[in-house]
């Protein structure tokens, strides 16, 4: 069964980190908080470079944050918030790659993805709507 939790909390978090972005060729902002199983919360920002490639995603910084000190520890939801120059006027939708490491670390029914706008203003979905018919960790049993 999928674990309440207070969604505006998890959004603060984000929001509170959307500063800390490094994003100097896409100008694109991105946070994320993500509430761990254990009941804490940790954050990631995207973190671009000059090799394109290297850069990544607020998403995956918050999770391999979180996953380096609890590799136990499941993802119960990931709340991001994003937009040009962290200015955010839409629901910033998580990438396909994280959708794929949000999937390594959780039942994809019972993690909830938020979109953010603001506290008030946003939309869920669980990983399961999001990334359908996933590949993950059972398979390699
Ligand atoms: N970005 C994220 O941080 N998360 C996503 O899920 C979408 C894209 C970042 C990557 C890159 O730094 C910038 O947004 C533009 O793609």
């Amino acid at each position: 069964m999928a674990v309440d939790f207070n969604r505006k909390d998890l959004i603060q978090a984000a929001l509170d980190n959307i500063s800390h972005a490094y994003a100097p060729y896409s100008h694109f902002h991105v946070s994320a908080a993500v509430l761990m199983s254990d009941g804490k919360i940790y954050t990631g920002v995207n973190v671009e470079n000059a090799s394109y490639p290297a850069g990544i995603c607020a998403e995956r910084n918050a999770i391999f944050h979180a996953i380096a000190q609890d590799k136990t520890s499941k993802l119960v939801a990931v709340a991001i918030v994003g937009g040009p120059d962290g200015i955010i006027q839409d629901y910033c939708a998580p990438c396909g790659v994280c959708r794929q490491v949000m999937r390594e670390f959780g039942n994809p029914e019972e993690i909830t993805v938020i979109m953010g706008k603001s506290t008030e203003d946003f939309k869920e979905m669980t990983l399961a709507e999001l990334l359908p018919m996933s590949f993950g960790p059972d398979f390699l049993k």
